[in-house]
């Protein structure tokens, strides 16, 4: 079989529902399965995958293809490596086949280093098992509460404490010491030597979806440092990419809907020992948004355990807008002071933990609960919080969600909500300055109304312009309207637009005046004069419009007739404008 025939069979053989789903959580949509899409950020499901066809496609950011697509997309491999990986997955006999050259080189490492891990984790084991040298390993499991189940469930294993332990085992299987060297297990001396990076430290293998060992944590027995170490880089692992544990918890993810995430490896195995099955644990980083995205394709809910201190603050509030801008729901467990989940699973029992998991706060109000609780008093104290929490709030993709956020934290920390703005507004400004409106947004997506009102907003020498002009015919919502009221009266009086805000009496048209402000502009310096002939365009269209009826009621044909035509002239001289939906509320 050549491997053209090879890719025929496997796309018989594998179903595109089958692959992409074990990556992301698709659900029946009429003919379709739909889901959120693992190449973007999105928050509502625009990646579809077709059974019949065998397709999938993004509607958002337009990628799709075949199964083989998908894989070499999602995993970040070339082809022959995609065509390997299914027919293995597949079991479809593969012909020997020749790649590019650096292709074959890297696929080859790779698969060299999972070997090389592979063989080291079953010595590690195996230590840990049987030889009188792991009984440290063993006795330190023990006091932990690891049941000989959960050792061999995860592979655990012991390093012993030697320079030369894994060295020595590797020399006598004739293995290549500096494979193990790239693979981060051994370190290079300069004399062209190598000594085990593990000693005297259990043993944690950590493996990918498809079950390779991609690397190691290990940690020491007694108060030591480092406590832990772990797998540096390398060509196959990543840590801010893996989460501990996922290869054997995602379908239990999927099946509960949530995804319990811990920080470390103990804590895991221990609630995994508890019957808790939905749980991972990060690799001794923060959260990456890279994580998030790959949990998504499982469950859109997430328990996060944090620690009750400033580090545990910090690492809420650094992770709660990638939450939130994957559009997945983040809630925060915090344990009694000085207990991690292996503690208190282990002293109160997986019911205490579950009644814990009820009572999770949001990952934003854990936040403020803790910044407040840490909050020096006064102006400074306030200060110092409200520098922390912008840049999160900038970095929030949606006006609407920030001004929800942003009312909360006025709320609680009881600095001014005027002022937070104020300040959000500053900054923004500051990175938005560097050539005026870098970035627009697409309009379309917002009604005419909001369009002009962020035309005024973002370039307001154009005000004069429509003052004098009957801009109520092309405003019908009755807050923007009084919006635009007020920047006509008090600009450029105020000399700046911000405080209009205070001119505004309703919660309503306050409301969508801040999501103006924190909305992109929607044109750009090159666009704005032909948005603002289309306005006024659209301004004359709708008075004809007025006229014409008049015109008609009052049976004058002769004036009808003439504005008609006046009509048709305006629509064919504008192609691309956006043409006014509402009738005047004049
Ligand atoms: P912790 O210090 O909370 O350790 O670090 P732990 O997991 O509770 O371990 P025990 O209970 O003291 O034995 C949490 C996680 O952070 C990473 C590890 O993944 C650890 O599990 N970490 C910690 C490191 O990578 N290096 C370190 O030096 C410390
Ligand atoms: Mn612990």
């Amino acid at each position: 079989m050549d491997s053209s025939e090879a890719k025929e069979e496997i796309k018989k053989a594998a179903d595109i529902v089958e692959v992409i789903g074990q990556y992301v959580e698709l659900k029946k949509r009429g003919q379709n399965y739909v889901g959120l899409c693992p190449f973007h950020s999105e928050r509502s499901p625009s990646f579809t995958v077709n059974q019949n066809k065998q397709i999938y496609h993004c509607f958002g950011c337009g990628k799709g293809g075949d199964v083989f697509t998908f894989w070499m997309e999602y995993h970040n491999l070339a082809f022959p490596q995609s065509l390997k990986d299914l027919a293995e997955r597949y079991n479809i006999p593969l012909p020997q086949r020749r790649d590019l050259y650096a292709d074959r080189k890297k696929t080859e490492l790779k698969e060299q280093l999972f070997k090389i891990n592979d063989l080291a984790g079953r010595y590690f084991h195996n230590i840990l098992l049987r030889s009188a040298d792991g009984k440290p390993g063993r006795d330190y499991f023990s006091r932990r509460h690891i049941s000989q189940e959960t050792i061999s469930n995860f592979r655990l294993g012991y390093a012993v404490k030697r320079w030369d332990g894994l060295v020595n085992y590797l020399r006598s299987k004739n293995s290549a010491l500096d494979r193990a060297a790239k693979a981060g297990l051994l370190v290079p001396k300069d004399n062209e030597e190598y000594y085990d990076r593990f000693r005297g430290r259990i043993i944690f293998p950590i493996f990918d979806l498809n079950h390779h060992n991609i690397g190691f944590g290990g940690r020491i027995l007694d108060d030591s440092l480092p406590k832990y170490i772990n797998t540096p880089e390398t060509p196959i692992y990543h840590k801010g990419y893996y989460l501990y544990g996922l290869d054997s918890a995602y379908a239990n993810i999927r099946e509960k809907g949530l995804a319990i995430i811990v920080e470390g490896y103990l804590d895991m195995l221990v609630l995994r020992q508890h019957g808790i099955s939905n749980v991972i644990a990060t690799l001794g980083t923060a959260l990456t948004s890279d994580q998030i995205r790959r949990l998504k394709g499982y469950t859109k809910d997430v328990v996060v355990l944090f620690d009750p201190d400033e580090a545990g603050r910090k690492a809420a509030l650094k992770s709660f807008p990638l939450f939130l801008n994957e559009g997945i729901s983040a809630k925060v467990v915090v344990l009694p002071q000085d207990e991690d989940p292996d503690s208190f699973v282990n002293k109160h029992g997986s019911d205490a933990f579950k009644k814990l998991l009820g009572r999770a706060a949001s990952i934003f109000d854990f936040y403020l609960d803790q910044a407040l609780a840490n909050m020096d008093t006064g102006v400074d104290g306030q200060i110092r919080v409200l520098k922390e929490v912008l840049p999160v709030f900038i970095n929030l993709d949606q006006g609407a969600t920030r001004s929800l956020y942003v009312h909360r934290f006025a709320e609680k920390t009881g600095i001014n909500e005027a002022t937070v703005w104020e300040e959000l507004r500053h900054h923004t400004n500051a990175s938005q300055l560097k050539g005026r409106f870098s970035t627009v947004q697409d309009p379309r997506k917002y009604g005419s109304d909001l369009q002009f009102l962020n035309l005024l907003v973002y370039y307001p020498e154009k005000i004069d312009t429509f003052r004098d002009q009957e801009w109520g015919l092309i405003v019908s919502d009755p807050e923007i309207n009084k919006i635009i009221e007020v920047i006509m009266e008090k600009f450029p009086s105020e000399g700046n637009l911000d405080r209009i805000e205070e001119f505004l009496d309703t919660p309503v048209a306050k409301e969508q005046f801040r999501v103006i402000l924190m909305s992109k502009p929607f044109y750009s310096e090159e666009s704005v004069s032909q948005a603002v002939s289309e306005f006024e365009k659209k301004i004359t269209r709708v008075k004809v419009s007025q006229s014409i009826r008049k015109a008609s009621a009052e049976g004058d044909m002769e004036m009808l007739n003439r504005l008609i035509r006046e009509k048709q002239d305006l629509d064919s001289n504008s192609k691309n404008v956006t043409k006014p939906k509402h009738t005047n509320n004049s």
